[in-house]
């Protein structure tokens, strides 16, 4: 199993997670950060980091989050690995309370 970034974190990117993550499991997009899940041993140490809750066992993903699990697997794939915390988005702090964010993952 894997943990899984959902929708809270797009355009918010605060990165706090990376730096609480033990394997390097993160890898760096744009406004968004995708675990692989090849290489997420489940420790569950970045769900509390996250200031926006994004991050969830997959297990426990909400409904209308499950379409996650494959957009981490996907973007892991594509972006590459970070192993320390960057800045956040300049506006990080506008996004983090916005929803249906979907259409910015990759932006
Ligand atoms: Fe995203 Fe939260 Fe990490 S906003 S970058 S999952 S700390």
């Amino acid at each position: 199993m894997t943990h899984v970034v959902s929708e809270p974190c797009i355009r918010c990117r605060y990165t706090d997670c990376i730096d609480d993550c033990p394997v390097d499991c993160f890898h760096l997009g744009p406004s968004f950060v995708a675990i692989d899940p090849a290489t997420c041993i489940d420790c569950g140490l970045c769900v509390a980091a996250c200031p926006v809750g994004a991050i969830f066992h997959a297990d426990l993903l909400p409904v209308s989050q499950k379409d996650f699990l494959e957009l981490n697997a996907h973007f892991a794939r594509l972006w590459p690995r970070a192993s320390q915390r960057e800045p956040k988005l300049p506006d990080a702090d506008q996004w983090r309370d916005v929803t249906d964010k979907r259409r910015w993952i990759a932006d």
